[in-house]
């Protein structure tokens, strides 16, 4: 008779993330202090157990949609183990909102396989597991950040067969704060990329280089002089806009408040503001971001955050 298998169980924190950040489209992104836990359990029983407390728990999602045992499966595809791993026992403790533009998606994945991977031994490296997340969810973004932590710069690069991501993860010399606006609405990323257009005029091209420059030269050397202009965009922003009632609005109460920028957040909806530690506005800035939702009919949330700098962590 053949013995059921278990793997030891792991557990494992990753954080949100808000990719783009204003001009760098698919590009950039970091990771802020809120999370997303998963114990992982994989076992030769077929059958999915998952349990989920927290942002996302009140939504039926079926077997075949679980983001997470669905990026197990692929790398289960990739990998050589000796078991027959038909399923997982997963419970998973989310407060990262679902759909907003913080990464949900890549914390999912990520976790998955994160987890797996140590339940296994580390069959794959963290750059392994970098492609292999970027392959799941089309773009590095989100993905680079949720596993490394900290500030990331991606360079995407698409072979044949495979993805190889090259991540360049640093620590802003200017000590940020973020806060994040949380509309009470989901916007699927693949909607806000529906929206896009397939090419842009030279003049904004370059609009959008010379501010993802300036924005990665500022926070690399820690001059701040011209930041306030880094967060600006023409490539994806300007056609999102009507997705998200209010968004010109909550960026300029942001900056009328004394946020050094704004952008939004991934493919949002969510908003998120750039401030200085010692200018002790957050709060300023968080009221003013609610109210000018408000004027629309929007109800949102507001979150004040810090840049995390592990990224995804065994507990
Ligand atoms: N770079 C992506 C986008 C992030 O803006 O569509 C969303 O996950």
């Amino acid at each position: 008779m053949i013995e059921d298998w278990c793997s030891k169980t792991v557990r494992v924190r990753v954080p949100a993330t808000s990719a783009n950040v204003g001009a760098g489209f698919d590009c950039l992104g970091f990771a802020v202090t809120l999370y997303s836990e998963l114990e992982l359990t994989l076992t030769s029983k077929s059958g999915l157990d998952f349990q989920l407390e927290g942002e996302g728990s009140d939504e039926i999602v079926p077997e075949d949609e679980n983001i997470v045992w669905n990026s197990i499966r692929k790398m289960l595809e990739r990998i050589e183990t000796p078991h027959k791993i038909l399923g997982a026992k997963m419970k998973m403790k989310n407060s990262i909102p679902l759909s907003r533009g913080l990464g949900s998606s890549a914390a999912a994945i990520v976790s998955g396989l994160f987890a797996a991977n140590e339940c296994l031994e580390n069959p794959l490296n963290r750059e392994q597991i970098l492609d292999l997340a970027t392959e799941i969810e089309g773009h590095p973004d989100n993905v680079a950040p949720a596993l490394n932590g900290n500030f990331t710069v991606n360079v995407m690069k698409k072979f044949e067969d495979r993805i190889q991501v090259d991540s360049f993860n640093f620590k802003p010399r200017v000590d940020l704060k973020f806060i994040a606006a949380i509309p009470n609405f989901h916007l699927e990323t693949k909607k806000a990329r529906a929206v896009l257009p397939e090419s842009i005029s030279r003049a904004d091209a370059i609009f959008n280089l010379s501010r993802v420059a300036m924005l990665i030269a500022s926070l690399s050397t820690g001059d701040e002089r011209f930041l306030s202009e880094a967060f600006d965009d023409r490539l994806h922003q300007p056609y999102r806009m009507n997705l998200i009632p209010g968004m010109s609005e909550v960026f300029k109460a942001a900056k009328e408040s004394g946020a050094i920028g704004a952008c939004l957040s991934g493919a949002g909806p969510c908003l998120i503001a750039f401030t200085l530690p010692k200018l002790k506005n957050e709060l300023e800035i968080s009221n003013s971001m609610r109210d000018a939702f408000s004027k629309f009919g929007i109800e949102s949330r507001v979150e004040i955050l810090d840049l995390d700098s592990n990224g995804a962590v065994v507990i």
